[in-house]
């Protein structure tokens, strides 16, 4: 038994400490105690921005009890680089038919890339236990036919929710 503990003990070490087990996605860290206050995650820069290279960029906060901002507007068929992260606990956020599916760690910044084959509305809910109104968690990402979506240079888009 004893053995079988040190075994077990030892592929724990082993695993965390010789193959790095971190996070999911990239691993960057970020300060979530001020997150509001100044660098990538204030408010004015959260929602979608298109880069020079013509991909976009969403920036979202998640938060007990939601996604800040709940609701963005990105292009279809084009690069769209997701990149959240929590001032709080755990979260989560995946994006059926598509390969978005990440934990949102405080302290970390997810980054998730994908591109939206179709237009249409996606659901994206929070799928990390988080507290009491986990289930009322969700955002919406909305995809748009690449010559109705205009994002000037620096500006950040989001939508309004139906
Ligand atoms: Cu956030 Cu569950």
């Amino acid at each position: 038994m004893v053995a079988l503990l040190a075994v077990m003990l030892g592929v724990v070490v082993v695993s965390g400490a010789a193959q790095a087990l971190h996070p999911p996605s990239n691993v960057e860290t970020i300060d979530p105690l001020t997150l509001h206050l100044d660098g990538e995650f204030v408010e004015s820069n959260l929602g979608t921005a298109q880069e020079p290279d013509g991909s976009v960029t969403v920036r979202l906060i998640a938060q007990q009890f939601g996604f800040v901002p709940n609701c963005v507007t990105v292009p279809e068929g084009t690069l769209v680089r997701f990149r959240v992260t929590s001032p709080d606990v755990i979260h989560g956020l995946i994006l059926a038919d598509t390969n978005v599916n990440t934990m949102v760690v405080p302290g970390f910044i997810a980054e998730v890339r994908t591109r939206f084959a179709k237009p249409g509305d996606y659901t994206m809910p929070c799928h990390e236990f988080c507290g009491v109104g986990h289930q009322g968690m969700w955002a919406r990402v909305t995809v748009v036919p690449k010559d109705q979506f205009s994002a000037p240079p620096l500006a950040r888009t989001r939508c309004v929710p139906r």
